[in-house]
C-alpha cells in the first residue's frame, strides 16, 4: 500500500513493487489522476495487480475510512509506504484544525499505520517505509511541542522541515514498538525524483520548478530497496541516505524525542 502513489516519490515505489510482483494499492486524492495512473503503471511494468483507493491523508477522518476500506478488502499487508503530502505557501488547516503540511505529510499517516497494525501483523515480516528528506536539510527542523501544528510562526520551510523530522522520529518510535511483531519500520532521504510539489506554488517558481522538474529521473532506488529487497541493510528504525543506514542528526537525541512525540500525536489524534 502505497500513499502519494500518483506522482513523485510514491509512483516510484508503486512501480517498484508493481514490478516485484505485489498486489499494489495506489493511493492518493484525485481520482482521475491516481486511475491514470494505475494505467500508465500497469502499462510500464505489465501487472495486471494494480488498484486505486482515494483518501485525503491530511483529513482524519478520510484516514480511517481509508483504514476501514483497506481492512475490508486485504487480509494482510507487508508494505506500507508513506508519502503523500502538502506544501503551502500559507498556513491551511485541516478539517480538524491541525496546519496541513503537518496533518498530511505526518499525522494522517502516524493514523494510518495505527489502524493497519493488525494486517500488517498479518503480512509480516512486514515493512512501513517513510519517505522523509535529506539529512542536512532536517537539521535545521526544531519541533515546538507547545506549538507543533505552528499557529505561531509559519512559513512553507519550516512546516515542510519539520513535516520531515516528525516522519524520521515516528519511524523510530514505530520500529521500537513494533519490533515484537516483526514489522519493521525505515524512513530515507529519496534522492532528487521528479515531482509535482512545485504545482501548488504561485505561477513563476511553479513554471520554473516544474520545468526543473522535468531534468529528475522519475526513478526512486532508495525506497524501492527499502520496499521490495530481501535483506535491508540496517536495522528497523534506521535513516537511509542511498543504500546505508546513516545516523541522520549527530548529538540529536532521537530517542527522547521519539518518545515525546510519540506521546504528542496520541493527545493529537
Ligand atoms: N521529490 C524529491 O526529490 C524529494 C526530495 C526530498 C524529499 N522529498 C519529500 O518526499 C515527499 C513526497 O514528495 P514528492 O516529490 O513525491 O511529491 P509529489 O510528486 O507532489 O507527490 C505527492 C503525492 O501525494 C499525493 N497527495 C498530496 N496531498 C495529499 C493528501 N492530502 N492526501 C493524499 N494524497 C495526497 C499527491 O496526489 P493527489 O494530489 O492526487 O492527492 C501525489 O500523489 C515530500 O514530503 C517531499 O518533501 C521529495
Amino acid at each position: 500500500m502505497v500513499t502519494g502513489a500518483s506522482s513523485g516519490v510514491g509512483r516510484a515505489v508503486a512501480k517498484g513493487c508493481a514490478l516485484a510482483g505485489f498486489h499494489v494499492v495506489l493511493v492518493s486524492r484525485d481520482q482521475r489522476r491516481g486511475e491514470a495512473v494505475v494505467q500508465a503503471l500497469a502499462a510500464e511494468t505489465g501487472s495486471g495487480e494494480l488498484e486505486w483507493q482515494g483518501a485525503d491523508l491530511g483529513d482524519l477522518d478520510s484516514v480511517r475510512d481509508l483504514a476501514e476500506r483497506i481492512r475490508g478488502a486485504h487480509e494482510s499487508i507487508s508494505i506500507l509506504s508513506n508519502n503523500a503530502a502538502a506544501l503551502s505557501l500559507g498556513r491551511e488547516e485541516s478539517p480538524q484544525g491541525i496546519e496541513r503540511t503537518f496533518a498530511t505529510n505526518y499525522l494522517g499517516h502516524a493514523l494510518l499505520a495505527r489502524l493497519l497494525v493488525e494486517p500488517l501483523s498479518r503480512g509480516a515480516p512486514s515493512r512501513v517505509i517513510t519517505v522523509s528528506g535529506h539529512p542536512r536539510t532536517i537539521a535545521r527542523a526544531r519541533l515546538d511541542f507547545d506549538d507543533l501544528t505552528l499557529r505561531g510562526r509559519y512559513s512553507a520551510l519550516r512546516a515542510t522541515l519539520n513535516a520531515a523530522l516528525a516522519r524520521v522520529l515516528f519511524t523510530v518510535e514505530l520500529a521500537e514498538r513494533l519490533e515484537s511483531r516483526s514489522i519493521a519500520a525505515y524512513t530515507f532521504h529519496p534522492g532528487f525524483v521528479r515531482s509535482s510539489l512545485p504545482s501548488n506554488l504561485p505561477f513563476l517558481p511553479r513554471i520554473l520548478g516544474m520545468a526543473a522538474m522535468r531534468l529528475l529521473s522519475p526513478e526512486c532506488p532508495t525506497g524501492v530497496m527499502l520496499a521490495v529487497e530481501d535483506t535491508v541493510p540496517g536495522p528497523s528504525g534506521s535513516f537511509f541516505l542511498g543504500r546505508k543506514a546513516v545516523d541522520f542528526r549527530p548529538g540529536y537525541d532521537v530517542r527522547s524525542e521519539a518518545r515525546r512525540l510519540w506521546a504528542a500525536t496520541e493527545s493529537l489524534l
